[in-house]
């Protein structure tokens, strides 16, 4: 019997933007789903803020998800997950998915060199990110690497050009090329930006972000709790339809054509129903 759960839309939050570059790859594999996106843009970003006030505002978003209706929920933000992931889980009575750095695919890989990890000054500060190098040290040095502001730059819409350029030439004047095997994207914001990042350091690096095994995981959980959306199987065409629902907290207008821009570059056309800005 089918459940009736299975139709509720997946819900999806990030400070910003970020978490649309998850969600492209989630369309991509889960074509009949819809969704509701989030972003608190009133509020980012979100990793240069004490943990205990992302922990609050993530929990309100989620308390707010959850009293639209959704049949899980999808953390697309390094950042929110390592201060409140655990406190989410508890609050919600459906499947959770969140995100950390991709350190584990980048350390199995088994390149000789050094492993930047890419993210925000808190994710970097997590406990859950610290236990994270903890267990794969043996296997790769694992090299952190703060990028304050760039999520900033990026929420502006600034993901080519100048500016970026000059930002990350900066960053990683700090570190020596040879020496690295390969880069994690640890924050969903800057895998908006990864033709930028391959322009400043090159082809030879490895770029490993987790949007794809979260999509992934995501698929794997719904299918083991009965709540995949199977319904509506001519949606797998291209470019790919999907009904995105948009509750942006400041900027929405700009920051909805934004959003629909991104998926647009990743062939896919959103067909929004209402949105709500604030
Ligand atoms: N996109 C988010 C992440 O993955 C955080 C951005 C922010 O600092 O708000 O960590």
């Amino acid at each position: 019997m089918d459940n009736p759960r299975a139709k509720l839309p997946i819900g999806i939050f990030d400070s910003g933007i970020g978490g649309i570059s998850v969600l492209a790859e989630i369309i991509k594999i889960l074509p009949n789903e819809e969704f509701i996106y989030f972003a608190d843009t009133l509020h980012a970003p979100y990793g240069n803020k004490p943990e205990n006030v992302v922990q609050s505002l993530s929990i309100k978003t989620t308390e707010f998800l959850s009293s639209v209706g959704v049949k899980c929920l999808v953390v697309a933000c390094n950042t929110a997950t390592g201060a409140a992931i655990n406190e989410i889980r508890r609050m919600c009575a459906f499947p959770v998915v969140g995100m950390e750095p991709a350190v584990k695919p980048a350390a199995e890989l088994g390149i000789k060199g050094k492993i930047l990890v890419m993210a925000t000054p808190l994710t970097l500060k997590s406990k859950k990110f610290n236990e994270l190098i903890r267990h794969y040290k043996h296997r790769s040095e694992i090299v952190p690497l703060p990028c304050p502001g760039l999520v900033e730059i990026i929420e502006h819409g600034h993901i080519h050009g100048r500016e970026i350029e000059d930002y990350l030439s900066r960053i990683f004047s700090f570190v020596n090329k040879e020496d690295i095997s390969a880069i994690v994207l640890g924050c969903t914001h800057f895998v908006l930006i990864k033709e930028e990042i391959v322009k400043v350091m090159g082809m030879e690096i490895s770029i490993i972000d987790g949007n794809y095994g979260t999509a992934r995981h995501l698929r794997r959980t719904l299918q083991n709790e009965r709540l995949l959306n199977n319904g509506i199987m001519e949606k797998h065409k291209i470019p790919l339809k999907t009904n995105i629902r948009f509750y942006i907290s400041r900027n929405g207008k700009e920051v909805i054509r934004r959003c629909k821009q991104l998926l647009q570059n990743e062939g896919i056309v959103c067909e929004s129903e209402c949105s709500h800005c604030g």
